[in-house]
């Protein structure tokens, strides 16, 4: 296993549509799998997309901390998961300003409103099938690393930019 250098907002790998995986049960996709979980945990990160490590494929790695889950029967801990070649539905009707940050952009965080429940579907590196109905932080998350496969990073998201800052600060302020 291998911890990956992350790529930064700026780098044009992360404004790429990023590619299927041909081959979901592929060694060298389990092993990319693997490095991004190691990379994920040891960046104290919730998620983290294929193209954030410089590869240009669709899947995602997340994980649902219990500090983080918001208490909601479809929104409960998880350990370390895979998304390959997720698909996502967004289910209308409750849009909620989240507070998330980016490993791409280190240091700062923001309110940024997604749907609180969300239908998604893909695959592990099995090729059996992974993804459901799920709202809150989850929901979030699966949100965040889907847009990443798109090319999409969270500031294009966001409607307050007063709800925009370095963690240090909007924790001196209270704000977070
Ligand atoms: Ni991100």
């Amino acid at each position: 296993m291998a911890i990956l250098k992350i790529a930064r907002m700026g780098h044009p790998v992360l404004l790429q549509r990023a590619e299927p995986v041909a081959d979901p049960t592929a060694p060298e996709i389990r092993r990319l799998v693997a490095d991004m979980m190691e990379t994920m945990e040891d960046a104290m990160g919730a998620g983290l997309a294929a193209p954030q490590v410089h590869v240009s494929l669709r899947l995602f790695v997340f994980r649902v901390n219990a500090e983080r889950a918001s208490g909601d029967a479809q929104d409960t801990p998880m350990s370390n998961s895979v998304v390959i070649n997720p698909e996502l539905t967004l289910i209308e009707g409750d849009t909620r300003l989240r507070w998330e940050g980016c490993l791409s952009i280190p240091g700062l965080r923001a309110a940024v409103p997604r749907a609180w429940r969300i239908r998604y579907t893909g695959v592990d590196t099995d090729g059996k099938p992974v993804g459901g109905e799920v709202t809150g932080f989850h929901a979030g998350v699966v949100q965040h690393e889907y847009d990443h496969l798109d090319g999409v990073l969270y500031p294009t998201r966001m409607t307050d930019f007063t709800k925009f800052g370095f963690n240090e600060e909007l924790i001196r302020a209270g704000t977070i």
